[in-house]
């Protein structure tokens, strides 16, 4: 049994999509277990881009299966957007993208709610995506969401659909919104749509769990990052939905004694898009300077990405919430040019020095860091391909990282193409993707 869940374990953007695209050649079923179109996989073969959204980043190897588990918010709209992009790149969909029947259908509505509930007054403004994903998942809760299989089924789709849009707008008149729905509009683009994905749906967690019996590999593909998880992550400046290891469990139906490893991504620094706590944020320049050479720019709304620097404290706290077998460093490049490396090794909080991760907003914007600091390296190390080749600095970087979060260093990424990666020999990720 090898069954893998890679996900982020910062803020999101941690580079996950190229490294799931490299290591997708040695499974057989990559599988997305929550978020929505919120999430950007940036994946360069060659020089060709692709920026995934909601389908599994698997899709760009011939002959592999993606599934979108039952975990997700799907807006039909953008799924269909985004196979056709792909077919036009030569990339075949139909036949290797599997849809749960159990998923949740993303609205126009849901980006009105959104929108009415960043800008109102006396609400906390996340800083969200804007592509309705919270508001979606606030359905699911409700009980009142409209699942994939409810939209295939023309009765019931047009009964719920008449009941929830109806609601929509009762609150929408209530809170004084004067957007117009086009509500007839999306009914028949939703019928289409549903005509067009019919063939793709299933039930998703049957489909996993025959193929796990039968001896085939699953790579679980997170989105966001763990410190954006709806429980464990910096609440409420999260998304909405379970990005750590849980949730691949629950969002796709198979069961945590199928699972064999858990792999967490992060940047050879960090970063976090939208509002929240960041205690390592650089405000100066060296946080411009990793911005411009990281190309921290939001690959879904373009937003420029908050820079800073690694965290140890938080990765611990990471690791423990998922159980990092490995993790895998990207961007090791982006801090070729530092003098010096600043790494967050605790914080002061009043009079204390503390390494735990408080639970509050308000505590964690007292937190400040405790830095060490280490030599750059400053030479190129940008496309190393073998871990004996990267300067004696860099290695000395990578190994105090691995000494203190506890974790192994087993994958470094040093640029966007896939054989611009290190697997570290005799490490457990070695072993993991083999
Ligand atoms: P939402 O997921 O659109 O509701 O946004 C909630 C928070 O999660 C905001 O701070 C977003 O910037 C952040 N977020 C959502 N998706 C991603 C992602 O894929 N990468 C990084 N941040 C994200």
């Amino acid at each position: 049994m090898r069954n893998i869940i890679i996900l982020g374990a910062q803020w999101g953007d941690e580079g996950k999509g190229k490294i799931v695209d490299v290591f997708s050649e040695k499974f057989d079923i990559v599988a997305r277990y929550q978020g929505g179109h919120n999430a950007g996989h940036t994946v360069f073969i060659g020089d060709r881009k692709f920026v995934l959204k909601l389908i599994p980043s698997g899709i760009l190897r011939p002959g592999k299966q993606a599934v979108i588990g039952n975990g997700l918010v799907i807006d039909p709209a953008a799924l269909v957007a985004e196979m056709d992009s792909l077919e036009k790149a030569g990339l075949p969909v139909s036949g290797n993208l599997f849809i749960s029947n159990r998923a949740h259908v993303l609205f126009p509505a849901h980006r009105m709610m959104e929108k009415m509930s960043e800008a109102r007054p006396g609400r906390v403004s996340i800083g969200t995506t804007s592509r309705g994903i919270g508001p979606c998942y606030e359905d699911k809760t409700a009980r009142r969401g409209i699942r994939v299989a409810e939209l295939l089924d023309p009765e019931t789709f047009r009964a719920k659909y008449d009941a929830v849009m109806e609601e929509k707008i009762a609150i929408a008149k209530a809170l004084d919104i004067s957007e117009e729905l086009d509500l007839a509009g999306v009914y028949r683009e939703y019928e289409r749509i549903a005509e067009r994905i019919r063939p793709m749906v299933c039930d998703t967690a049957v489909l996993l769990n025959d193929a796990i019996r039968q001896g085939k590999s699953v790579l679980f593909e997170g989105a966001q990052g763990t410190m954006l998880d709806i429980d464990h992550g910096t609440y409420p400046f999260v998304t909405s939905s379970s990005a750590s290891a849980g949730g691949a469990c629950t969002g796709t139906g198979v069961a945590p004694t199928r699972i064999s490893a858990v792999i967490g991504v992060s940047k050879a620094y960090i970063t976090r898009v939208g509002g929240g706590p960041f205690p390592t944020e650089v405000l100066d320049g060296a946080g411009d300077r990793i911005r411009q050479r990281g190309n921290e720019f939001g690959s879904v709304t373009g937003r420029p990405r908050r820079c800073g620097w690694f965290d140890i404290p938080l990765l611990r706290y990471t690791a423990a919430i998922n159980g990092f077998d490995s993790l895998v460093v990207t961007k090791l490049d982006v801090l070729d040019e530092f003098d010096n490396i600043p790494v967050c090794v605790a914080y002061r909080s009043g009079k204390k020095e503390i390494t735990a991760i408080p639970p509050t907003v308000a505590e964690m914007q007292q937190l400040e860091p405790v830095y060490e600091c280490l030599p750059g390296w400053k030479v190129s190390t940008f496309g190393i391909s073998s871990y004996e080749q990267l300067p004696a600095a860099a290695r000395e970087y990578l190994e105090f990282l691995e000494n203190r979060t506890g974790v192994e260093v087993g994958c470094i990424s040093t640029g966007p193409e896939r054989n611009q990666t290190i697997v570290k020999p005799g490490s457990r990720f070695q072993d993991l993707v083999r």
